[in-house]
């Protein structure tokens, strides 16, 4: 029997080169600004404590009981998640789906070799892991296609998830996105969205997320994006928090969702872009753009926000 150190080195990682230079430090490329919260060494620490902080900050989401039921059916062959953060969340839902067909493989895709790590490390001895991808699902290369589909065979039925509202984070939006991997996927494979939503009472004003209503680890987080581009230290930049940061509202390419920018006053730069989707006009987006839509719940917290999990099929 192996250890998790033994396992751990069984394990492929695939660093797309782009990013190699990155998780050791050089310069990031001046349009990523919710990628650069996440990057470095840094960045991958910043996460992690964010989540072990209070889950209900508005940085955070999740509903386990909705994830759940969406993949109750499911039995994936693999199961390849999209920015796994720690991978506490995909732990989740790991445990059942291996019930459904005990030989699924997971593949963690992640811009940060940290996080990739930090997620190895909590599945492992798990779930068999045969490679980790350290690569940007964003940038449209064909990194990501060709490390994976060299795995599949024709007859695996694949599950891809994108949790914890990062479709609503995208720094160059839903429709790029969607498009790339609707490509990458093959007609009947899965996606597992979670998404933040809004009411028809929703204002800008009163949503928690458009205030300085995140704890100190988001306001690192945050900081380490900042950081990242101008070369402040974080802790001057976590210091000043309230005066550095601001709160703008915009569209995005999805009807309906209406998105709050978190800036960088002294520089006009995004930090981070948080989306609430109308969740009827999110169903219809999905379905627009080639899937079906199998499963969705909404659930509102409020009467003004809610987060949404939806489980749609590649036509
Ligand atoms: C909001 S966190 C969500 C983490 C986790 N799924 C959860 O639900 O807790 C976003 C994650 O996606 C990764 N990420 C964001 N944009 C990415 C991109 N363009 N390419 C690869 N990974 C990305 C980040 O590094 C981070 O791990």
């Amino acid at each position: 029997m192996l250890n998790n150190e033994q396992l751990l080195h069984t394990i492929q990682i695939e660093i797309e080169p782009a990013l190699l230079g990155i998780n050791r430090g050089a310069d990031i490329p001046a349009d990523w600004s919710q990628r650069a919260i996440y990057a470095g060494p840094a960045g991958a620490s910043a996460w992690i404590n964010t989540v072990a902080s209070d889950r209900s900050q508005p940085c955070n989401s999740g509903s386990h009981s909705d994830l759940l039921c969406a993949i109750s059916s499911l039995s994936p062959d693999w199961f390849i998640s999209l920015g796994p953060g720690n991978g506490a969340r995909d732990r989740i839902l790991v445990s059942p789906l291996l019930t459904n067909n005990a030989h699924m493989r997971y593949v963690p895709i992640d811009l940060s070799l940290g996080l990739l790590f930090a997620t190895i490390s909590t599945l492992v001895g798990q779930v068999h892991i045969p490679a980790g991808i350290v690569a940007d699902f964003e940038s449209g290369s064909s990194f990501i296609p060709e490390r994976l589909c060299s795995r599949f065979k024709s007859s695996d039925h694949i599950l891809y998830a994108l949790l914890g509202c990062t479709l609503g984070n995208l720094d160059r939006g839903e429709n790029q996105f969607a498009d790339s991997l609707h490509t990458t996927m093959r007609s009947g494979d899965w996606l597992l969205i979670e998404v933040a939503t809004r009411t028809n009472a929703w204002t800008f004003e009163l949503d928690p997320r458009a205030r300085h209503n995140y704890d100190d680890a988001c306001r690192r987080l945050f900081a380490n994006g900042i950081s990242l581009h101008t070369g402040e230290a974080i802790e001057d930049i976590f210091r000043n928090f309230e005066q550095r940061v601001g709160y703008d509202q915009s569209l995005t390419d999805v009807p309906g969702c209406i998105a709050i920018d978190i800036m960088d006053r002294k520089t006009s730069r995004r930090i981070l872009r948080t989306s609430r989707y109308d969740w009827k006009q999110l169903l219809g987006w999905l379905s627009e753009r080639g899937w079906t839509v199998l499963y969705e719940h909404n659930v509102f917290e409020d009467e003004r926000c809610g987060l949404g999990v939806a489980l749609v099929v590649k036509r």
